[in-house]
């Protein structure tokens, strides 16, 4: 299997996560974040704050009276929901930056945010306190895709060219890269120092179930919540995947996420009006 440096390698120099977003995960990391800093670190970038405060006064949110500050949008919201709105606009700017006339960018970030709201839906009945986390997993775990368009768009062209003739997109990529895309996804999520339930998640968001031995219960319950959440977005049309190929979801996946299939009709409906709400609220960016 290649490795980690094989992979930086075979890429040049992996991408960076914009300032702001990579301190805020380096406060995290050493322990040093607090609401205070997070708002002192978001308000010195202005165009970041105005479009937090965009975002966070959209639908989705459904505030009824206007944020207007960010110190404000910390205490309704909550510190990991404005976090995560920090992070999810840096992650953003990579869809943003990628463009390639044969691969559809701006699907794959809808597709993206299906999966967020979908994870975020899937995992609330169960532990709302991660709810916010499943959101993000699911803005980041297609985020080896996107810089493969802005670093290797030709080959991932040819990726394209091999999943059309019948191979499945790990195989080919496996092919063409020698790594997978969730692989290169994991890579980037520790070298930007996410926690490292993001990392696991990104990785194995493709296997269903995920093996979850030596992972602790919550980093389980995530990873699990991701890869169902991946085929969710594409059985409902949210976005579109580069690969449009969808995998059964087994139904031990279902019952470890406590989600019987009488309750699916209304979780589908409640996940199709959040991703209304959502994409009314990031087209404006
Ligand atoms: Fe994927
Ligand atoms: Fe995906």
């Amino acid at each position: 299997m290649t490795s980690e440096k094989e992979i930086i390698a075979r890429l040049g120099d992996l991408p960076s996560l914009p300032t702001v977003a990579a301190r805020i995960n380096a406060e995290i990391e050493s322990d040093a974040m607090s609401a205070k800093l997070l708002g002192a670190i978001i308000s010195e970038d202005s165009s970041l704050t105005a479009r937090i405060l965009r975002l966070a006064n959209s639908a989705f949110y459904g505030m009824p009276r206007q944020i207007a500050s960010i110190e404000r949008a910390v205490m309704v919201l909550g510190f990991d929901t404005v976090k995560n709105l920090a992070l999810s606009l840096s992650i953003f700017s990579f869809f943003k930056a990628g463009k390639s006339p044969a691969i559809d960018v701006t699907g794959l970030w809808n597709h993206s945010l299906g999966v967020a709201v979908s994870a975020r839906a899937l995992i609330r009945r169960t532990n709302p306190k991660l709810a916010e986390q499943a959101f993000l997993l699911g803005i980041l775990h297609d985020i080896g895709k996107v810089v493969l368009v802005s670093q290797a768009l030709a080959d991932l062209e040819r990726v394209a060219r091999l999943i059309q003739e019948g191979l499945s997109q790990g195989e080919a990529e496996v092919q063409v890269f020698g790594f997978t895309h969730q692989r290169l996804g994991a890579l980037l999520a520790k070298e930007w120092k996410f926690p490292d339930c993001f990392a696991s998640g990104v990785k194995l968001h493709h296997d269903l179930p995920p093996e979850t031995n030596g992972l602790d219960e919550q980093t389980a319950q995530l990873t699990r919540a991701l890869g169902v959440a991946n085929q969710l977005a594409k059985a409902l049309l949210l976005g579109v995947s580069t690969n449009p190929v969808r995998a059964p979801i087994p139904s031990l996946l279902w019952s470890y996420l406590g989600i019987g299939r009488e309750s699916l009709p209304a979780m589908s409906a409640e996940i199709r009006d959040d991703y209304q709400k959502i994409l009314r609220a990031w087209n404006m960016e």
